[in-house]
């Protein structure tokens, strides 16, 4: 049976974690996956989960089951921290194995409802989203996303492919910090696009992976929070893997927001969906995101570490656009100041990206996107001069 098996291709993300691992040369810079480093090249754990998990290791007296959909209150503390409170009879909601468990579920879920719908998703978007669509087997669209000119939003592009969105059909949305690309809508491009959606009746499925890498938690959320009241229907696959830095414990919510009549059902096809899948999601990280929220101090704690992870990418973001005017001499990468999350998409041809790689140690992604993140204050100006090296 299982030479009928063949080779998958490589996820070109997480292949360059094992390329960088082998790479022996000093002074290698692992610009790559979204995983947030600090100055020293450390990922650390957070302060609040440190101290929570310290708690909970006191504390806990079990491991039984939770529920199919999760601890009530993991669910009920992420809907108030994406939503806001007043959405208690609309959300139905899983815990789920990362955010990508929640984009998995999401797909799986429209797809039992109307398997005719057509996925939308952005050129570019982030590659797995686009693979899981199609390991589904369900039809896909895609609309137009980023204007390689401008290294901005191809804003009348994307509304003229939204344009021809079918009633039914979902349409995948990045909340806040778009991935590859690190351009993002302004408030009144999102209500453009939300009355284009809305005219054409389709269902926003929002991918919120990075709330408070962006502009803080709750303008990183304002656009989902507008979705959320605009249409009767809506899924939102969130993931607590980088603003709570709990990557490997695989902590992420889908919440479905339907009418009070329907939610009932939703949460029935959530928890069906769940028990199919791998029956009850994890709780390691769910629990501790849940003692951080339901804490006035911890939430402190953790909220100050976040901002300052954001701020440290701002300060980054800005020294780069300097470097890079200096390097090349020209203004051609100052949208990097400008852009938002963890990634920028460069505008390098797939040749730079790997001379890079190859003459200075330099791992980004075939695309050219560069996580942030992965930089400090030494590593800048060396990325900077690289670059005008292989322009
Ligand atoms: C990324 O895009 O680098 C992150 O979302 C990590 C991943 O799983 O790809």
């Amino acid at each position: 049976m299982l030479e009928a098996l063949n080779p998958q291709p490589q996820d070109k993300i997480l292949q360059l974690i094992s390329l960088y691992r082998d790479d022996k040369r000093d002074g290698k810079i692992d610009l790559g996956v979204g995983v947030y480093k600090d100055p020293t090249g450390l990922t650390p754990i957070m302060r609040a989960v440190k101290a929570a998990e310290k708690t909970l290791w006191e504390t806990e007296t079990t491991k039984t089951y939770t529920t199919l959909a999760g601890e009530p209150a993991y669910n009920a503390a992420m809907v108030g921290l994406i939503l806001g409170a007043g959405y208690a009879d609309r959300a139905a909601s899983v815990a789920t194995p990362g955010g990508t468990g929640a984009i998995r579920q999401a797909l799986e879920m429209i797809r039992m409802a109307s398997p005719a719908a057509r996925v939308w998703m952005s050129n570019p978007t982030w590659p797995n989203h686009p693979s899981i669509v199609k390991y589904l087997g369900m039809p896909a669209a895609e609309y137009r996303y980023f204007d390689v000119a401008t290294s901005g939003v191809d804003f009348a592009g994307m509304i003229g492919d939204l344009g021809q969105v079918a009633a039914g059909d979902a349409v995948l949305l990045h909340g806040c910090c778009h991935n590859p690309t690190g351009a993002n809508l302004t408030a009144d491009q999102w209500d453009r696009v939300i009355a284009v959606l809305q005219a054409r009746g389709a269902v926003p499925l929002v991918d919120l992976a990075y709330q408070g890498f962006g502009d803080g938690l709750e303008e990183d959320a304002a656009a989902t929070r507008r979705i959320a009241a605009a249409f009767p229907e809506v899924l939102i696959a969130a993931s607590c893997s980088k603003n709570f830095g709990v990557y490997r414990e695989r902590t992420g919510i889908l919440i479905v927001l339907a009418s009070p009549e329907r939610r009932a059902v939703a949460q029935g096809n959530l928890n069906y969906l769940n028990r199919q899948n791998y029956s009850f999601p994890p709780d390691h990280g769910a629990r501790l995101v849940t003692m951080i929220l339901e804490d006035p101090a911890r939430t402190a704690e953790w909220k100050a570490e976040l901002e300052e992870t954001r701020l440290n990418m701002l300060t980054l973001r800005r020294q780069l656009a300097q470097e890079l005017r200096k390097a090349t001499n020209s203004d051609r990468f100052d949208f990097v100041a400008n852009h938002r999350g963890m990634f920028s998409r460069l505008g390098l041809t797939e040749a730079q990206v790997n001379r890079l790689r190859d003459e200075h140690a330099i791992y980004m992604v075939g695309d050219s996107r560069i996580n942030i993140a992965g930089l400090n204050a030494n590593t800048v100006p060396v990325l900077a001069r690289a670059i005008a090296a292989v322009l």
